[in-house]
């Protein structure tokens, strides 16, 4: 087997750097994986540029990433359901507690994933193509299904349709296009906001409403929409979604929100460490909009709580995406890679490039990086 290399965080703040890393060996229960590409989330941006503001049990250097599509190199004792050779999309956790950080992290030519999430891919999707949605997925199925989420009925082969309304506050999102076919996919009708030269692509989703979430009558705007529809809850994603999605619940009757990002962006804080005023202004802010979103939420009885994507890595949610129904509906077209990929480059060297790109915006685009 050839050598491994990884994109390193050498430490807090500093630019990714390619060097070699030790070949991982996958345990019971673990495939090795050669990374054929991998997505930046902007979960890999805010650590890189907070420091330990996430993430602080992760030890420097550290390899971020959590999206990788590839080809099984070799599998751990116990291991079923893959064998060498087999064409891959996986979830890579090395960034969450508990796990094999520099072994499990995305960003690496040989990387070890977990059996329970990875799926197999049809020849006819792409790695490049399939790499946009493992975080992506994780966390629109961990909001949507998980019970003290959204709690919803789970994704059938056929569904029934009729179990009511699912709001996605922020469709065009990677989190958001996911959990628009996730919630279809499950018996529900799905309203949405994007930008408006992203509305077509939301219906194309599945979506069969979408407003512009800029737009200051949007609560209003989607709370008449669904008057007398049975609104089982609403997921909010995006920067600030969160009192929106709340005042939205107290509207139309849902009792459940998923919260899946802060109230506040964290692009401004300064690229260094240590105190400073911007750092003071955000993080009060945060604290402030939080606490005024979950005091409105608990005056209407509706239960407002955070995601955390990962979390299906130790449920019966992560077995229901994994390994029950994303095989089947990659398989049979009816779960899409979404949102769309873009190449930014080709190796590890490109990985920074891609992460300045993401730090600099996209619109329902996912930025990839083939090895
Ligand atoms: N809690 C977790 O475990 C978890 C996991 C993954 C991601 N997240 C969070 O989820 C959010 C989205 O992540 P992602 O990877 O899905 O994002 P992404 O694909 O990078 O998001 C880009 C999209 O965000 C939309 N957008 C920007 N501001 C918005 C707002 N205020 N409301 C609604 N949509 C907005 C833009 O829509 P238009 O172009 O249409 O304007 C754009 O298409 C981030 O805050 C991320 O930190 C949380």
């Amino acid at each position: 087997m050839s050598t491994n290399s990884a994109a390193w965080l050498p430490e807090a703040r500093s630019d990714v750097v390619v060097g070699p890393a030790e070949m991982p060996v996958p345990g019971p229960g673990e495939l090795l994986v050669r990374t054929r590409a991998v997505a930046v989330n902007p979960l890999d941006d805010v650590k890189q540029w907070t420091g330990n503001l996430m993430y602080r049990w992760l030890p420097y250097p550290a390899v971020l990433g959590e999206d990788v599509a590839g080809e099984v190199a070799a599998v751990g004792p116990d291991v079923t359901r893959f064998a060498p050779g087999d064409r891959v999309v996986a979830y890579a956790v090395g960034m969450e507690r508990g796990t094999r950080h520099r072994a499990e992290g995305g960003f690496q030519s040989f990387v070890v994933v977990r059996e329970g999430l990875t799926a197999p891919l049809p020849d006819t999707l792409a790695f490049h193509d399939a790499v946009v949605l493992p975080l992506a997925v994780s966390t629109a199925a961990t909001a949507l299904f998980q019970r003290d989420h959204l709690a919803l009925p789970h994704p059938t082969p056929a569904p029934v349709g009729g179990r009511g309304t699912v709001v996605v506050w922020g469709g065009s999102t990677s989190v958001g296009s996911n959990a628009i076919q996730l919630a279809v996919a499950s018996g529900h009708r799905v309203v949405t906001t994007a930008s408006p030269r992203n509305h077509e692509r939301m219906r194309d989703l599945g979506a069969d409403l979408v407003v512009d979430y800029r737009d200051s009558t949007a609560v209003d705007r989607l709370s008449e929409a669904l008057r007398g529809d049975e609104v089982v809850g609403v997921l909010a994603v995006g920067t600030g979604s969160g009192a929106a999605a709340v005042a939205l619940a107290a509207a139309t009757g849902a009792r459940r929100v998923a919260l899946a990002s802060p109230a506040v962006s964290f692009a401004s804080l300064p690229r260094r460490g240590g105190p400073s005023v911007t750092a003071a202004l955000t993080m009060t802010r945060l604290g402030a909009s939080t606490a005024l979103t979950q005091l409105t939420a608990r005056r209407h009885g509706i239960s407002a709580r955070f995601v955390w994507g990962s979390a299906l890595m130790t449920n019966e949610v992560g077995r229901m995406l994994w390994h029950d129904h994303l095989p089947r509906a990659l398989a049979d077209g009816t779960h899409r890679p979404a949102p769309e990929a873009e190449v930014v480059g080709e190796g590890l060297e490109s990985i920074q490039t891609a992460l300045d790109r993401l730090r600099a915006g996209v619109s329902a685009k996912k930025l990839v990086v083939v090895l």
